[in-house]
């Protein structure tokens, strides 16, 4: 038998109305945001993403589905949705709207990780992005928009995790504090991490080897090297987020996993999750926009993994979607009545009621059988003597009550919408 791909899942009709609800959930609420929807390829030029997600991060150097095409192009299945949305609010020159530009999205991303509870290779993000406003008002905004969406879905006892990672101002003298602090623990560093520390030292706080992450315990901190605009940014922030009530943490460790990144870098966590604790992560990329080939513009955007997200429903015993069975089960007995319980079926399908029949030649206690395990609220038995006199009985399946009606759709459709 030829089995799933690692690390992909098959959302089974039981779990697709969860996912439903959460795609509905996440229109709702970005409509009140007014972020508007978009969808862009599933793949992308793979330059996209060693420019825009930056070549010395995990995901480019080791988690990227890339493979030549027939044309020889080298294409990459995108592993993440931010990079895509500033390839096409520059190419579609949607910076000519009024700004900002709140974008969003529902998408499937790819990266070749080690699947485990929480982590796939291919899984799901809701996801938006802001382009044009620097504001920290902005950062505060699609924050509440994260938390709005978690309470509507009845999330709790979740931790939002902040810190801001300096601008190209105060990035490079930081920089070099850290590549002082790393030189002098070379030795304990892993390889790859060796490798970054000319060219990226911040990544190396994100190594997950123990053997790094010991090493960076006592490493400088980005938050003590703030340029004065980066941190009167920080420090709008965390006053707009406290007149909305919203708790917070300061954590000098949050780098991110991903290159773009400036200013304001946040991760929602929850304990449900266990070792992949982040349901969602995000932050300002100032400088993406020019890096992509456009003018330059500030960004900020998170995404939230819809796997994990249902972890944590599933978790906390959150009920999503009902499982009610159709309306009506019709039943039929004979040829004759089962062209009449087909175009029943078919008028009461029309009037927007959810009406079933029987598909298998069953007997008529078989299909009975079949209504009930179907879960069908009313269900009626048409035969030969029902369709000549056209009338039947009505039963209600919860009640056992059985109401004689003519046989037609309106005077059912009456009864069963009461
Ligand atoms: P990210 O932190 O790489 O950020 O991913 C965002 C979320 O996607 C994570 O918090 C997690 O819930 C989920 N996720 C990531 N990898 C996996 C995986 N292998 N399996 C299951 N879920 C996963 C980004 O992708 C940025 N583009 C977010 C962003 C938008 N920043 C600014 N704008």
């Amino acid at each position: 038998m030829i089995k799933k791909p690692r690390g992909t899942e098959d959302i089974l009709p039981n779990d697709s109305k969860i996912w439903r609800l959460i795609e509905n959930t996440a229109h709702e609420i970005c409509a009140k945001y007014g972020y508007k929807e978009i969808r862009t390829p599933v793949f992308e030029d793979t330059s996209l993403f060693s420019r825009g997600v930056g070549d010395t991060t995990d995901v480019v150097q080791k988690e990227m589905y890339t493979f030549n095409d027939k044309g020889g192009r080298s294409i990459t299945l995108r592993p993440e949705g931010t990079a895509s949305l500033v390839r096409s609010y520059i190419e579609n020159s949607l910076y000519a709207n009024p700004q900002p530009t709140k974008l969003y999205y529902l998408i499937s991303c790819y990266r070749y990780e080690k699947p485990q509870s929480g982590r796939l290779r291919e899984f799901h993000q809701f996801g938006l992005e802001c382009f044009g406003s620097d504001s920290s008002a902005t950062d505060a905004e699609i924050i509440t928009l994260a938390f709005d969406f978690f309470k509507t879905l009845g999330v709790k006892d979740l931790s939002l995790n902040l810190n801001s990672i300096g601008c190209e101002k105060c990035k490079p003298k930081y920089n070099e504090e850290l590549k002082k602090y790393f030189s002098s623990h070379i030795d304990k560093l892993c390889d790859t991490c060796k490798d970054r520390l000319e060219k990226n030292p911040m990544r190396i706080i994100d190594c997950k080897s123990p053997v790094c992450q010991e090493v960076c315990a006592d490493a400088p901190r980005m938050i003590d090297y703030l340029c004065e605009d980066c941190d009167s940014h920080f420090n709008q922030l965390t006053s707009y987020l406290d007149k909305l009530n919203i708790k917070y943490a300061i954590d000098p460790n949050i780098v991110r996993g991903l290159d773009y990144y400036t200013k304001t870098v946040f991760e929602i966590t929850s304990d449900a999750l266990g070792a992949q604790s982040t349901v969602c992560g995000g932050g300002r990329y100032n400088g993406l926009v020019e890096e992509l080939g456009g003018k330059p513009t500030p960004g900020i955007g998170f995404a939230m993994g819809i796997e994990r997200l249902i972890l944590i429903l599933k978790s906390q015993g959150i009920e999503l979607g009902e499982s009610l069975g159709p309306n009506i089960f019709v039943a039929s007995i004979g040829d004759n009545a089962s062209l009449t319980a087909q175009k029943l079926v078919y008028d009461l399908r029309n009037k927007g009621l959810w009406a079933e029949r029987d598909l298998c030649d069953r007997s008529v206690k078989a299909q009975m059988k079949y209504a009930n395990k179907l879960g069908a609220c009313y269900s009626i038995v048409i035969g030969d003597d029902e369709v000549l006199n056209n009338k039947a009985s009505l039963k209600n399946m919860g009640t056992g009550e059985e109401t004689v009606v003519e046989l037609s759709c309106d005077s059912i459709y009456n009864i069963i919408k009461k």
